[in-house]
């Protein structure tokens, strides 16, 4: 038999891999993924968990022992997304799970596909967000009566560490810049320190061109000038903001994926939420899910398979009668999902 190409050590063959289908529009999507990647012959056995609203339900909790337990043992994960209720409620799970396993870097990258507008031009970039640390630190408390604080931390750890991986990025992938984006003209010390570490890390890299620009320039340039970004290296709540507004250039949210790596696993998801205004109506793009797929093949050695799913996305939004409502078509999650599914057994 032959031997699986694999990246890390800790992969094994058949891959076994923790499924976490989420709520609102994840279990529409997750359908699409699973069978996209079934059609692939990629051999991956599914050890399905649940976490947030359903878990909730179930189990009285948004983040079950078995489910944390499953994602340390199989060191990789792919998830659909999970609500988190705004401004009360329990805490987000999927923040949760980044820092408990310690998934510091998230990776999104954002390209326009050839076959839909390029109203901004084109567009290629990365964004690199640190994940464990800053305004989701989660540290907030009340003053007094009408005075509240959140504090936002930055560690040099944290920041070397991300910066580290960026640049390490940039070089395995052959990017040429890396972007810092802050705020350090008002948050000197936190944002300071972010800058000063990723300063650092650049000297190390003399083939990789490093620049900075402050967060509210960088997105005006974002919208004027994207293809002026290769790396985007942001801190937490920045990453988290700049990579909705990149994913509106290339035609939105429903496009773009992301993972969430770690030294010790990962975990591969839609940079979107739940959608709860469409869900449950087969009006969802399945396909930044499905490119999240795509780098979770990476990320296991099947590059091939990986890149069957990426053409197969290509071809199948070429056809405007496989696009979802959000790219102005008319097909539902599954029909979209279908030709996705088809293309790659053709
Ligand atoms: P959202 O990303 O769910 O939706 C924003 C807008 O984009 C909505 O109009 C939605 O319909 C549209 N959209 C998102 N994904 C789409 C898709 N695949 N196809 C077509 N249209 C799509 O952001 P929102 O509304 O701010 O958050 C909803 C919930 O999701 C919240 O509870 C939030 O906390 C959670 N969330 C979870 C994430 C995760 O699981 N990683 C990430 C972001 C938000």
């Amino acid at each position: 038999m032959k031997k699986p190409r694999v990246n890390h050590p800790w992969v094994k063959h058949p891959y076994r891999v923790t499924l976490i289908r989420g709520d609102g529009i994840g279990p529409e999507i997750t359908d699409v993924a699973l069978q996209v990647l079934a059609a692939t012959g990629a051999k991956i056995q599914w050890d399905e968990q649940i976490a947030g609203l359903r878990a909730i339900d179930r189990l009285g909790t948004p983040l079950p022992e078995a489910t944390l337990q499953s994602i340390r043992k199989n060191k990789v994960a792919l998830k659909g997304p999970l609500t988190t209720p705004v401004g009360k409620g329990f805490s987000s799970v999927n923040v949760l799970i980044r820092k408990e396993f310690n998934f510091y870097a998230n990776v999104r990258p954002v390209k326009s596909l050839p076959a839909l507008s390029d109203r901004f031009g084109p567009v290629d970039l990365v964004i690199v967000r640190e994940n464990t640390e800053d305004l989701y630190s989660g540290i907030e408390h009340i003053v007094s009566p009408g005075v509240v604080e959140s504090v936002k931390v930055i560690t040099r750890k944290a920041s070397l560490r991300i910066a580290n991986f960026a640049f390490k990025y940039a070089e395995q992938n052959g990017r040429k810049k890396v972007t810092a984006i802050h705020k350090a003209n008002i948050m000197k010390l936190s944002d300071g320190l972010f800058l000063d570490c990723a300063r650092q890390v650049a000297k190390k890299y003399p083939k990789i061109h490093y620049d900075e620009l402050i967060v509210d320039n960088a997105c005006m340039q974002l919208v004027l000038n994207p293809s002026r970004f290769d790396i985007l290296l942001l801190e937490n709540l920045y990453g988290d903001i700049v990579s909705d507004l990149a994913a509106g250039l290339i035609g939105g949210l429903g496009l773009v994926p992301g993972g969430n790596i770690g030294e010790s696993g990962a975990l591969f998801e839609a940079v979107h939420g739940s959608a709860p205004d469409i869900a449950g109506k087969q009006k969802a793009n399945p396909v930044a899910l499905v490119l999240s797929a795509a780098m979770m093949l990476d990320h296991l050695g099947e590059k091939k398979a990986a890149d069957k799913i990426r053409r197969a996305v290509e071809k199948v939004l070429s056809q405007k009668k496989f696009r979802t409502p959000d790219l102005g078509g008319k097909a539902t999650t599954k029909e979209m999902g279908e030709a996705i599914v088809k293309r790659i057994r053709s």
